[in-house]
């Protein structure tokens, strides 16, 4: 706090706004790219609300320049995308598809021209098809897949890229796409979730390995959402309690313990020996441990856990009367609770638990609400207040001495939410989706205001 009451962030704090390909490109078809399990989803599936699709989505692939010169007048300082392997590797193996690669080479061409750092992470969870129809993450082969198409990219990039992640939300491309079918490629076998879990692991590694092999300049990272989560009610019989511990190995150790100290928690070894175990080999723990110049954390909100008879949940296998649910009170339209201080604590337990903790970034936090347009104008006053309280809990993890360098809003535009479809809307920037106008939100005046003083002004009561 200074004088002023303002509520300063750390001088050189990134400032940003983050998306993801196959959530705002469209443009399927386009140069060569080749189709992804996510293409896959929408059209042979009915897993995604009323059969959307990101065949179009925003456009963003034919609307890029424009884009990029509205984040400058929106006065962001940095960008976090992703890169489509397919349209890197139509099929996930062989030569580049240089056309595909020339549009994320033009982008960040646009986004230095204009001072925004680009913050890139190479796998969004838009596998190639043609991976998953030979295995996908459950097969070993798809980790090696994913070092050559890391160094591809960073061979193009990394002369001008500082800021690279591998992969964004592991836990949702292993458990989610492989053991719960709300996501793609849409399986429900635990067998096969489990193998994705450390083949990820060691494609992060390799991928890490091989890029720094090039050039060890660029600043090597990985997103993870982690996740706190609370036991709620009579928890008599303990199963809430033990749901939670199998939980909490999988969304969270299960990838901070391989990446951060070479070694998978005991416990999370032990439950997944029931779904066939982790397929570990000689030497993989040390490839997947490499040191790591930062990590992102995406987080949205706290999840709670209650004892019911007959529960369970097929993200978390072996997880047993025991559900998820969401407490009363304020919510988001994804259902999702409001709980700031679960930002701050999350940080701080993090420093805690881990000696050589790299730097942090908020790599992706935001919420959806649907907000119109009226005259040209989206007032959206629920958005603004969660990020103001997801800020202040940033600015107190930092005050208790957490080193968190940067924050990156979900997401710069409404855009394409995945089993949701286009009905839930994260973006400061609303789009129509009929016409694919842009409209920024009163949230994206205030974040610029936000921005312009690196800080938050004092709370007005
Ligand atoms: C995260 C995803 C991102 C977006 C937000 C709402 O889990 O990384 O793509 O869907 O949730």
């Amino acid at each position: 706090m200074t004088d002023d009451g303002i509520l300063r962030f750390p001088e050189g704090f990134l400032w940003g706004t983050a998306t993801s390909s196959y959530q705002i490109e469209g443009a399927v078809h386009q140069d060569g790219r080749g189709p992804s399990i996510w293409d896959t989803q929408c059209h042979a599936t009915n897993l995604v609300t009323d059969g959307h699709t990101g065949d179009v989505s925003v456009d963003h692939y034919n609307r890029m320049p424009q884009d990029v010169e509205m984040m400058a007048r929106l006065g962001l300082r940095a960008y976090r995308f992703s890169v489509a392997w397919p349209r890197i590797q139509p099929t996930g193996s062989g030569p580049v598809n240089q056309p595909g690669l020339d549009f994320y080479s033009r982008l960040v061409d646009e986004l230095l021209r204009h001072d925004i750092t680009p913050a890139l992470t190479l796998y969004h969870w838009d596998l190639p098809q043609a991976l998953e129809d030979l295995g996908g993450w459950p097969a070993r082969d798809t980790a090696y897949r994913f070092a050559d198409y890391a160094r591809l990219v960073f061979e193009a990039l990394h002369d001008r890229v500082d800021i690279w992640a591998t992969h964004n939300e592991p836990w949702c491309s292993s458990m989610l796409g492989y053991a719960d079918p709300s996501h793609a490629p849409g399986r429900t076998d635990p067998i096969a979730a489990t193998r994705a879990v450390h083949h990820i692991n060691l494609s992060h590694g390799l991928a890490v390995e091989a890029m720094r092999g090039i050039d060890a300049g660029p600043r090597q990272g990985v997103v993870i959402n982690l996740m706190p989560m609370h036991v709620v009610g009579d928890d008599a019989d303990g199963a809430a309690a033990d749901g939670v511990r199998r939980y909490d190995a999988l969304r969270n150790r299960v990838w901070l313990e391989p990446m951060l100290l070479g070694r998978y928690p005991e416990d999370a070894v032990a439950d997944l020996e029931a779904f066939g175990g982790l397929p570990v080999e000689e030497g993989d723990l040390e490839a997947i441990a490499q040191p790591l110049d930062w990590l992102g954390v995406n987080y949205y909100n706290d999840d709670h856990v209650r004892a019911e008879p007959g529960g369970h949940w097929l993200a978390t296998p072996g997880m047993k009367d025991a559900v998820l649910f969401t407490p009363e009170g304020e919510h988001t339209d994804m259902g999702w609770p409001i709980t700031p201080d679960g930002l701050c604590a999350l940080m701080v337990e993090l420093r805690d638990s881990y000696a050589d903790l790299p730097p942090v970034y908020i790599t992706e936090n935001g919420c959806a609400y649907d907000d119109p347009v009226v005259d040209g104008a989206c007032h959206d006053p629920r958005r603004i207040a969660y990020l103001d309280a997801h800020l202040r809990a940033v600015h107190a993890a930092i005050a208790e001495g957490v080193d968190v360098r940067g924050y990156f809003q979900w997401s710069l535009m409404d855009n394409f939410e995945w089993s949701h479809g286009y009905h839930k809307r994260f973006g400061i920037v609303h789009v129509d989706y009929d016409t694919l106008v842009r409209t920024p939100k009163d949230s994206a005046y205030w974040y610029r205001e936000v921005i312009a003083r690196n800080g938050l002004e004092p709370r007005s009561q």
